[in-house]
């Protein structure tokens, strides 16, 4: 993938192994603030970290989707990606997140915006889905924003430090999304 444009000079690029302690230092500082949301968080260990990048490499060597650096002021300031593809149905999901200094901006859900479009147009999927916590509703409100349809929600479907979360399941199809 090329490095994506997104507003006032900040773009997406694939991450690289170079990354890992650029990443790691921003996971660090945003420690609990994202752990929150994403069941990662708390414990990521550096070697996690770098494990997550190679599992990112291989995912794209393997055409399984890719994990993309949310680059701004030419820092990493977050990570957006497909989870995987499943091919046989055409549909990937979406998952990100964003430093807390980066948010209010419109960045992440311009990313989410670019990747949904490579999804549903260079790659030819008919299904795009995010799934957030009914609470976590910054994310909500990209789906939204973007005009996913909500669909329904599933009922404990996460665990964050042993509490299980219901979650709201939005998707986006080929024939509804705007180019
Ligand atoms: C989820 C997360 C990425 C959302 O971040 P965010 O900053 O709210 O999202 P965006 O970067 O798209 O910014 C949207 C905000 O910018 C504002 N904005 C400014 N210019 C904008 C533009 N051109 N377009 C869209 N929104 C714009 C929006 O109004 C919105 O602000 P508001 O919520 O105060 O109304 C972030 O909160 C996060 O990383 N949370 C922790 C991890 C997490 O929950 N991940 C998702 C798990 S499902």
């Amino acid at each position: 993938m090329k490095p994506i444009p997104l507003a006032e000079g900040a773009y997406l690029r694939l991450l690289e192994e170079s990354d890992a302690n650029e990443l790691h230092a921003l996971i660090e500082a945003n420690r609990a603030y994202l752990a929150r949301w994403l069941p990662w968080a708390s414990r990521q260990s550096p070697a996690d970290t770098e494990q997550f990048i190679q599992r990112a490499r291989k995912q794209q060597a393997d055409d399984d989707g890719l994990q993309a650096a949310v680059v701004c002021d030419e820092r990493i300031a977050g990570v957006v990606g497909y989870h995987s593809i499943e091919w046989v149905h055409r549909r990937t999901s979406i998952g990100y997140w964003l430093s807390e200094d980066r948010q209010g901006r419109g960045t992440m859900t311009a990313a989410v915006s670019a990747l949904v479009d490579r999804a549903l147009g260079e790659l030819e999927l008919n299904r795009v889905e995010i799934r957030a916590a009914v609470d976590n509703r910054r994310s909500r409100a990209i789906a939204e924003r973007l005009g996913f349809h909500e669909e329904g929600t599933l009922r404990a479907a996460e665990r964050i430090d042993d509490r299980y979360l219901d979650t709201v399941v939005y998707a986006m199809l080929a024939g509804d999304w705007r180019r």
